[in-house]
């Protein structure tokens, strides 16, 4: 089957992943989502905790409209120094360096790609950091067809803490045959 085109960054990141080694870069399949979102909040602030080589960003940057910004974290000093060589020629989008709580300077956001930190270690944090309507992406769950799900024979609570949390409105779905994200927007 003919493959769509892979935007020109999202490309170069994909290099730089191989170049240094880095193996966890969202698929295709989870960068499309990412481009809608941001597609979908065109004066938004786009964050993501994880750049990782940049691929996520990339994809989120493909959507992003001409008033909209994005900034990303990594903790990783080389992968996020050369991470933000790919968007130097964009003031739209901002590379910092360190822990993901330097994101929250940059809050509220329209769409958070909880990637790497946060997720986890401060989950209402991560909740607090959404505008209204703020929407909210998380990927690399198992997929299990039944409630509540299961992650390696246990209840994954954290994926339930997301899935039902009073402030979310939110859903999971199949990314590929093996993988689901969480999508949830911030109620107003
Ligand atoms: C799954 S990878 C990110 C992949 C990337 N978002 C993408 O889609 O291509 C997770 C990244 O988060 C970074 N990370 C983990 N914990 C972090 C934290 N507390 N603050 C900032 N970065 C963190 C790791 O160094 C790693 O590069």
């Amino acid at each position: 089957m003919a493959q769509r085109a892979i935007p020109v960054k999202v490309a170069a990141a994909g290099r730089l992943a191989a170049e240094t080694g880095f193996a966890k870069s969202c698929p295709p399949e989870v960068g499309r989502l990412l481009s809608t979102a941001a597609a979908a909040k065109p004066a938004g602030v786009i964050a993501e905790s994880g750049t990782g080589a940049g691929v996520g960003t990339a994809w989120l940057h493909s959507g992003l409209a001409p008033a909209a910004r994005l900034v990303t974290v990594e903790r990783e000093p080389l992968l996020a120094a050369r991470a933000a060589e790919l968007f130097a020629d964009d003031p739209r989008v901002e590379v910092l360096t360190g822990d993901w709580r330097l994101l929250e300077a940059h809050a509220p956001f329209d769409v958070f790609f909880c990637d790497g930190g946060g997720k986890r270690d401060d989950p209402e944090r991560v909740i607090d950091l959404l505008a209204p309507g703020g929407v909210l992406i998380m990927d690399d769950f198992t997929p299990w067809p039944q409630w509540p799900p299961l992650f390696q024979g246990r209840v994954d609570e954290l994926r339930v803490f997301y899935l039902t949390h009073p402030k979310l409105a939110a859903t999971e779905v199949l990314t590929t045959a093996t993988t689901s994200a969480v999508i949830a927007s911030r109620l107003g």
